[in-house]
């Protein structure tokens, strides 16, 4: 039997932080999809096949991962994509009533599929995405948190 996992986010951009978890879930599972929304409501700076490109050159040398965008409901997706787990990053406390809701809506809508929430190495704990488009914009120097290409891609974008 294989699994699949699917990790869906934003990625706005993909940070190392995603980076660790995507690592963490390609040695529990056969197959991880890291499923890119394209998410209107969050009015993203990078466009989608931006994201889907910064992420897939982000992840290089992690095997068994697929890199996708999506439109639509994630329980979609996952079913779509045959996925038996739906992976989320928990960072801190703070992250947790938001997941807790979100992985609650999901199963409600699709009882197959479960959530599981891996934590990132501690010293990823801190960063997020706007926190780096931020910094970026301000001149500040990112290459910590981020892939060299998603450095690139912030200078030419925000800077
Ligand atoms: N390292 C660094 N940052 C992390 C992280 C990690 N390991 N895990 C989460 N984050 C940050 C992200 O960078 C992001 O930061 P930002 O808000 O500063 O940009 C924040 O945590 C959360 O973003 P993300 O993980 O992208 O989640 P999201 O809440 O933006 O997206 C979706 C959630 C895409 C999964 C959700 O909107 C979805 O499922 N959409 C599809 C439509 C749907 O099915 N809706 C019904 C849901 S019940």
């Amino acid at each position: 039997m294989t699994t699949t996992a699917i990790y869906p986010g934003t990625f706005d951009p993909i940070t190392i932080g995603h980076v660790d978890i995507v690592a963490r879930a390609s040695k529990i599972f056969d197959r991880v999809i890291v499923a890119i929304a394209i998410n209107p409501n969050k009015a993203p700076t990078f466009s989608l096949n931006e994201r889907v490109d910064l992420a897939t050159q982000s992840l290089q040398g992690i095997e068994n991962i697929k890199v996708c965008g999506f439109e639509g409901l994630l329980v979609d997706v996952a079913k779509q994509q045959q996925a038996d787990v739906i992976i989320r990053g928990l960072r801190a406390v703070s992250d947790f009533e938001h997941e807790f809701q979100l992985a609650s809506m999901n199963r409600k809508m699709e009882p197959d599929v479960e959530t599981l929430f891996l934590t990132p190495a501690e010293q990823y704990s801190y960063i997020s995405s706007s926190l780096v488009r931020e910094i970026a914009s301000l001149g500040g120097d990112v290459s910590e948190f981020v892939a060299p290409c998603v450095v690139q891609a912030l200078k030419s974008k925000l800077v």
